[in-house]
C-alpha cells in the first residue's frame, strides 16, 4: 500500500504551445508565472477548491483540469480515498499561456508524491493532459509537458524529449491582451483545417525543423525562419488581428522571431543580446492600444520543470 503524508505541494510554470509550426507537439516552460496546487488526503472523491484570485475556474472537478486529470489518474490506479486539490493560480487563465496546463502538471505532480505512485514525466504528462481535454474539448499534450519537463519539449506520441538549447541569452517578450475567454481553447482548436495542402504541409516542416535545429546550433536565423507556421496561426488569425503587425514591430526590432503563444491571443517574441527590446515592448504595446486592446507585457526566460516542496 502508499505511505501516505497528509498534503504536498508543487509549483509549474506557465507556457507558450505550438512555437509556430509545431501544433500539439512544440511548447516551452517559461517563468513568466506559476501555479501552485496543493493535493491533502481527504474523506472521498475528488475535491477542487480555488484560491485566491481565479477569475471564473470552475471547481467542478470534471470540469477543471487539474480535478479531471485527478480523477482520470485515481480511475486507473483504483485509488479509493479521497484527494482535495487547492488551486493558487498564477497563470492567467484563457490567455494562451498555459494555464489549465499548469494547474493540471502540479496537481498530477502533488498526488503522485502523496500517493507515493512512482510515475515517470511521461506518465503525468498523459494524466495532465486528460485534464486539458475537460477545458479545451479535446486532450493536447503541448503546454502540460512542457511545465513538468521545463524548458522546450517536443512530444513525440507517449514521450516527450527536451530539445537542446544552445543559445546563452535567449529571452522573451509576452504581449498579453486582457481578452480572456474560458472557452476559447476550444473555439480556437475548432478552427483548426481537418485537411491542408501538400505546400502548407512542406512548409510547415520546414519551419518546424528550422526551429529545432536552429536552438540546438544557437542559429538566430533558423530559429527566425523556425517560428512560422502556414496552418493553424493562419487559421486563428481573425482571433488576434494585430499579431502580423505586432510581428513586423518585433522583427523591425531585430528580434529573433515570434509566433502566437498556443490557441492565442497572446504572442511570444523572442529576443537576444542583439534586440530593441524597449523598441518592441513601446511600439508593440503602441500598436495593441491603438487597436483597442489592453496590453500586459512581460519579460520571461526560460522555466523548469514542475517542482514538489
Ligand atoms: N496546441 C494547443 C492549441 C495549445 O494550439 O490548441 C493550446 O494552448
Amino acid at each position: 500500500m502508499y505511505s501516505f503524508v497528509d498534503c504536498r505541494k508543487s509549483f509549474a510554470f506557465s507556457s507558450s504551445a505550438n512555437l509556430g509550426s509545431g501544433f500539439d507537439i512544440l511548447s516551452v516552460a517559461h517563468d513568466a508565472f506559476f501555479d501552485e496546487v496543493e493535493a491533502c488526503i481527504s474523506s472521498d472523491g475528488v475535491k477542487v477548491s480555488m484560491v485566491g484570485n481565479h477569475e471564473t475556474i470552475p471547481e467542478d472537478p470534471l470540469r477543471n483540469s487539474a480535478g479531471f486529470a485527478i480523477v482520470s489518474l485515481m480511475k486507473d490506479y483504483g485509488i479509493k480515498e479521497g484527494i482535495t486539490l487547492k488551486i493558487r493560480k498564477g497563470v492567467p487563465a484563457g490567455l494562451g499561456l498555459g494555464s489549465s496546463g499548469a494547474s493540471a502538471a502540479a496537481a498530477v505532480a502533488s498526488v503522485n508524491s502523496l500517493l507515493s505512485l512512482d510515475l515517470t514525466k511521461d506518465s503525468m504528462v498523459k494524466y495532465s493532459m486528460l485534464g486539458e481535454g475537460a477545458v479545451a474539448g479535446s486532450p493536447h499534450p503541448d503546454n502540460v509537458a512542457a511545465s513538468i519537463f521545463g524548458g522546450f519539449v517536443a512530444v513525440l506520441g507517449e514521450r516527450t524529449v527536451n530539445l537542446k538549447v544552445n543559445y546563452s541569452d535567449l529571452k522573451f517578450i509576452l504581449f498579453i491582451p486582457s481578452v480572456a475567454s474560458n472557452d476559447k481553447t476550444k473555439k480556437a482548436r475548432e478552427l483548426v483545417p481537418k485537411m491542408v495542402e501538400t505546400a502548407s504541409y512542406v512548409k510547415n516542416m520546414r519551419y518546424g525543423f528550422s526551429l529545432v535545429l536552429g536552438l540546438e546550433r544557437g542559429d538566430r536565423d533558423l530559429i527566425r525562419q523556425g517560428l512560422n507556421d502556414e496552418i493553424v496561426e493562419k487559421a486563428r488569425l481573425p482571433m488576434f488581428p494585430y499579431y502580423p503587425k505586432l510581428k513586423e514591430i518585433a522583427l523591425s526590432g531585430n528580434a529573433i522571431g515570434s509566433c502566437v503563444s498556443g490557441a492565442g491571443p497572446s504572442i511570444i517574441v523572442f529576443t537576444d543580446g542583439e534586440t530593441d527590446v524597449n523598441l518592441i515592448e513601446s511600439e508593440g504595446r503602441k500598436l495593441m492600444e491603438s487597436m483597442g486592446y489592453s496590453v500586459n507585457v512581460k519579460e520571461a526566460k526560460i522555466g523548469g520543470g514542475v517542482r514538489v516542496e
